[in-house]
């Protein structure tokens, strides 16, 4: 089953307004993992679930091409409407079947949508498509942190947060279960490979 929250041509014009994209430093952390365990060179990345490309796009300058694929045509649409780098293509297509031959890709990333996946289907096909050492970089972020605004009631502000998060739980889809953080750490438990970082 694949969850399809993310479509509509508004939606996905919000996200390429709003969303925050992963830092240069996060980036780095997976590139310098993929060195290590597979040394160069960086030829093929995909990033999957990619919306309306903000992660795409930081690969571009790493990678001989970068592929964003997504299951939304309206997210793929603003991805291209705003892609400016001439190695990235992006292709319409569900996570649990992707079109790359076996043993193809260096890096896949799936940033902020892993969990929306049908995980154990999804991680088959990851291993499919990669490399032998190539990487599977799932990232996500996490609503459990603390906040800080400088010069400002930090302290408030963060109950304020807290306290919307709380209201919202009982609306959180099931399939994402209570916790995020859960979700990651039992897919990272799950994942036979025998070089790992969390
Ligand atoms: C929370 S968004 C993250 C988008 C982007 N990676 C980012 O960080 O801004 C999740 C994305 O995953 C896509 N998605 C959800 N389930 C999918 C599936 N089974 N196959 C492919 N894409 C999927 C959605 O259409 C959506 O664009």
């Amino acid at each position: 089953m694949t969850y399809r929250l993310f479509e509509g041509k508004e939606h996905a014009s919000s996200y390429w307004k709003y969303r925050i994209s992963p830092s240069d430093q996060l980036i780095q952390l997976v590139l310098d993992f993929l060195e290590k365990q597979k040394g160069r060179p960086f030829e093929l990345a995909v990033d999957v679930g990619c919306g309306s490309g903000q992660g795409t796009v930081l690969l571009a300058k790493h990678f001989t091409s970068v592929v964003g694929t997504d299951v939304s045509p309206a997210q793929v649409e603003v991805a291209l409407q705003n892609a400016k780098e001439q190695n990235i293509t992006y292709r319409q297509c569900v996570a649990e079947e992707l079109p790359f031959s076996d043993s193809s890709v260096d890096l896949m990333t799936a940033m902020s949508a892993f969990h929306w996946f049908d995980r154990p289907r999804f991680l088959q096909e990851a291993h499919r498509v990669l490399k032998p050492s190539g990487c599977l970089a799932l990232l996500n972020y996490t609503i459990d942190m603390e906040l800080s605004y400088p010069d400002c009631c930090s302290h408030s502000l963060n109950e304020i947060c807290k306290e919307f998060y709380v209201a919202l739980q009982p609306y959180r889809s099931p399939h994402l279960g209570r916790s995020s953080i859960e979700l990651y750490r039992e897919a990272y438990e799950s994942i036979s490979y025998p070089d790992k970082e969390w």
